[in-house]
């Protein structure tokens, strides 16, 4: 099948490599003539593992090419994907379309035989119909359909994600599509993997529901980590005795700082501005957005905590600033209004990550970059583990403590134990543990029964 991508973006480049490892001739299109000419020249512009050689290979084996030309590519395919942002518009938080409406006027154009034209991008419901009233518009004679094909793959896993998908959906009624979207996907028919066939509109919106009920699953287990640090019982217990319920599951009750991210930030806010149109209140998501708004924020105020309360003039170690490990993301990342926040208490921030430097310094622009995690780390009052690499979970505490100016550890993702810090002459503070053993940090009563 011959493919055209609209959108090399982290789910376009993707998908588009992935499709061309399936056997498909994909011409992966963007507007940014610079992202194109450095994946022409076989570089990969964003920070995904596996990717490189995905690209790699395909690109040599010439089932993947990468082009500015819209229409060209439009012209020579059988199936168009529009894969590209559709951020929070700025001012009221619907999802911002114009980008997805631009690529539909423009492929409308250069449409030749009948072609399947999907929305990837995460869209609301309706966005697709709109995509067919616009390619109408402009092409009356346009022989197409347009299909609803939700991306559900996660950075940092998204190789993976792409091609062992928990399942596919497929938003269409109309049976040539619908053969074109089992052509597409054929490899993973083959491996069996779930294939949902539904309206359009139910497929836009399976989207969103899912993202809101994950970033659910997240908010509450921060809250109970609250709860928990009053009571003197320890989080981790508590989700896993949750989790093992078959019917919860034990993912994405890891309790943070916050969530953040490319997705779901911007897409629970669209879900509810979307039911706001149609004089339906999602409460359940609007507490979770803004108990997660609020809650980054106090993340400064937990590392204040450990510092007795102030944070004038004191030095800040944060390691880890992408939204999560894996990936260059740095998209409301928690980092940002952690830093901030700090920033705004009198504190001075130095900050490591392992790829997302490049992007934090476009948006935190007051903070010192440093090499690796114990440069971070020296001088500084405390260190804050804000994201949890891989590098960060077996740091030499020898060396750490030799470095800093305190031995003082707040570790917002919970990868040390508080044993293991408190032999090595840390004053540990994470998320959600409780007041055992004793002699934590700012300890909180231990609630006794009235008597
Ligand atoms: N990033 C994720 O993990 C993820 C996962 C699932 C779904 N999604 C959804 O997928 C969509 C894309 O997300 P992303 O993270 O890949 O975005 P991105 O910002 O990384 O990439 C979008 C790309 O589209 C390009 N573009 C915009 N208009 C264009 C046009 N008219 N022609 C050609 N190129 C154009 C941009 O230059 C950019 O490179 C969004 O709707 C997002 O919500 C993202």
């Amino acid at each position: 099948m011959r493919v055209a991508m609209i959108g090399t973006g982290y789910v376009g480049l993707v998908s588009g490599a992935c499709f061309a490892d399936f056997g498909h001739h994909v011409t992966c299109v963007d507007k940014d003539s610079d992202k194109i000419n450095s994946l022409n020249s076989g570089i990969v512009p964003i920070y995904e593992p596996g990717l490189g050689e995905v690209v790699g290979t395909n690109l040599r084996d010439g089932r993947l090419t990468f082009s500015t030309d819209l229409a060209e590519s439009v012209r020579m395919s059988d199936a168009v994907l529009i894969a590209v942002g559709t951020p929070s518009r700025r001012g009221d938080g619907h999802a911002d379309l114009s980008f997805v409406y631009a690529a539909a006027r423009e492929i409308a154009t250069a449409l030749a035989g009948f072609t399947v034209v999907i929305t990837k991008s995460t869209v609301p419901v309706g966005t697709s119909d709109e995509v067919e009233r616009i390619i109408r518009e402009v092409n009356p004679t346009a022989d197409f359909a347009v299909v609803s094909n939700p991306e559900f793959l996660r950075e940092g896993a998204a190789i993976r994600d792409f091609k062992h998908p928990d399942r596919i959906v497929i938003g269409t009624e109309h049976s040539r599509a619908k053969e074109a979207m089992a052509e597409l996907y054929r490899p993973l028919y083959l491996n069996a993997a779930p294939i949902l066939y539904t309206t359009r509109r139910a497929a836009e919106l399976i989207k969103y529901a899912a993202n809101a009920l994950l970033a659910t699953k997240i908010t509450f287990i921060n809250e109970i980590a609250d709860l928990c640090e009053k009571v003197g019982a320890d989080v981790q217990d508590v989700a896993r005795g949750v989790g093992l319920d078959n019917r919860i599951g034990s993912k994405f009750l890891h309790p943070g700082p916050g969530f953040g991210g490319s997705c779901f930030p911007k897409d629970s806010v669209a879900l509810i501005k979307t039911a706001h149109d149609y004089d339906v209140s999602l409460r359940i998501v609007e507490a979770m957005v803004g108990v997660n708004e609020a809650r980054k924020r106090a993340m400064a105020r937990k590392v204040a905590a450990a510092l007795g309360g102030s944070l004038r003039g004191k030095i800040i170690a944060v390691l880890g600033l992408t939204f999560k490990p894996d990936t260059d993301d740095m998209r409301e990342a928690p980092s940002i209004a952690l830093i901030t926040a700090l920033q705004d208490m009198g504190a001075r921030v130095r900050a490591f990550d392992p790829a997302g430097m490049e992007q934090a310094k476009k948006i935190l622009t007051d903070v010192i970059y440093t090499e690796g995690p114990y440069e971070c780390a020296e001088d500084a009052e405390a260190l804050v583990i804000a994201t949890e690499w891989e590098q960060f979970r077996a740091l030499d505490l020898t060396i750490l403590k030799q470095v800093m100016a305190r031995p003082v550890v707040v570790d917002l993702r919970n990868v040390y134990r508080y044993d293991e810090m408190s032999r090595h002459g840390f004053a540990y503070s994470s998320v959600g543990l409780g007041t055992y053993p004793p002699g934590r940090l700012e300890p909180s009563p231990i609630l006794a029964p009235a008597s």
